[in-house]
């Protein structure tokens, strides 16, 4: 049975064609339909086209609806094509005529972007907390290992010293971007569509200020037209944000995987948390920072993906749009799932203070000795000749002192800072 049955049943292999994902997928958006029909009607109410005194029942079924939705009973009938559908049915099976009221004033068309709009901006709300989390544990580790040294690579060759401190705290600061890229993608993505009806708005005197407020919206897309164009914008905008976000992990992890190496043995992870091989005894792999490394850029195809998938429609619904949802979903418990799981490793992972004595890092220190004869009178130009020499010669002995102190730097890693910094970005979400 669908909602705008005329009489004639659609070929199965159609409806299975069509609906495609969507009997499964809509459950996560069975919680903002409802919130989303809650708003419509009231503002219904506010112009007339529902009766006072029916508001309430209607109210009452479908905060019932929305239990169900919280409570992980909601289902979607065989038969019944989206989440749109199924709650009007379950109103409508409920409440008989009265049910049928509810959608004066919109289609499933804007009914959707309502829904797709709520449910990003919690999953992007979700996404920034994961994200705080994880610059947290990124800033600790890089307090607790401030005075470690460890070696810095530039073209892979050994280049100057780094420490563990400044290794945590890059990635901790680089998230500080991350977050303003989700922050803008959650702008987007709090503006009400509802009202733009099947694109083209509605000969109803819809509030739809009103159901801004209701939906506690920052402000509506005022253009019914760009309200419906909105859809894949939105998807695109918060793909840009997660393609983002999974970059930085993405090189975390290379980093880990590289460092766990025993070429570099650089850090090292508690052994319940490697993985055995199957013939050789003696394996503890990463493959946890692997599987993260995968998983992270694969979410980078994320814009190629929408953009591939919305380049070129006309304005207007189109179906293709609904295959937004099979993309977008995956993503953002996927990336979800990252972060938690980074959080927990990066807590675990234990450094190796030693590495920098080995003599093939020697030459790190080339840099710190030029700066010791520049800091004692010497033109740099003739300081670094000198040392460049004693390297020819094999002749030279690093003084393995290392005095950095500009803001950023080893011996000054500005913490305080950068937590400052993600606090302003991470407060223009709230
Ligand atoms: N499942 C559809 C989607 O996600 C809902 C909107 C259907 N609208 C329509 N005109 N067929 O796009």
């Amino acid at each position: 049975m669908k909602l705008w049955d005329k009489g004639y049943d659609e070929n199965q292999r159609v409806d299975a064609y069509t609906v495609g994902q969507d009997r499964q997928l809509d459950l996560r958006l069975a919680k903002y339909d409802v919130m989303g029909s809650m708003a419509h009607i009231k503002m219904l109410e506010s112009i007339g086209l529902i009766e006072h005194d029916e508001l309430p029942v209607l109210l009452d079924a479908l905060q019932e609806i929305l239990r169900t939705a919280e409570d992980g009973t909601f289902t979607i009938d065989d038969g019944i094509e989206d989440v749109h559908s199924q709650v009007e049915f379950l109103l409508t099976q409920k409440l008989g005529p009265l049910g049928k009221k509810i959608h004066s004033g919109r289609s499933r068309n804007d009914q959707v972007l309502v829904d797709l709009k709520l449910f990003m901006r919690d999953e992007l709300r979700q996404i920034a907390e994961g994200v705080v989390a994880l610059f947290e544990v990124l800033q600790e580790q890089s307090e607790k290992y401030k005075d470690a040294l460890m070696p810095g690579y530039t073209h892979m060759q050994v280049a100057m010293p780094s420490s563990f401190g400044l290794w945590f705290g890059a990635y901790a600061e680089t998230l500080v971007d991350d977050m303003e890229m989700l922050v803008a993608a959650y702008n987007v993505a709090n503006q009400n569509p509802l009202g733009s009806a099947a694109g083209y708005g509605s000969s109803f005197p819809l509030n739809r200020t009103m159901t801004t407020e209701l939906l506690q919206f920052d402000t509506l897309h005022y253009n019914v037209v760009a309200a419906q164009m909105s859809r894949g914008k939105t998807e695109r905008s918060a793909a840009y944000a997660i393609a983002g976000l999974a970059s930085t992990i993405a090189k975390f992890a290379m980093d880990c995987c590289l460092f766990m190496c025993q070429n570099f043995a650089l850090i090292s992870l508690p052994d319940e948390l490697t993985t055995g091989s199957s013939i050789m005894p003696h394996k503890k792999n990463p493959d946890v920072f692997e599987i993260t490394r995968g998983k992270c850029n694969r979410l980078q195809s994320l814009p190629a993906e929408i953009s591939l998938l919305t380049t070129n429609l006309p304005l207007g619904y189109q179906r293709d749009l609904q295959l937004l949802k099979d993309v977008i979903f995956p993503a953002t418990t996927e990336i979800k799932d990252v972060l938690s799981m980074m959080c927990f490793m990066i807590s675990h992972i234990r450094i190796n203070r030693d590495a920098i004595n080995d003599p093939r890092y020697d030459y790190l220190f080339t840099v710190e000795d030029v700066n010791r004869l520049v800091l004692s009178g010497t033109p740099f130009r003739d300081a670094y000749r000198e040392v460049g020499m004693q390297v020819q010669r094999g002749e030279y002995h690093p003084t393995r002192e290392v005095h950095h102190t500009h803001e950023g730097s080893i011996g000054n890693l500005c913490t305080a800072q950068i937590k400052a910094k993600m606090e302003r970005a991470y407060a223009k979400m709230k």
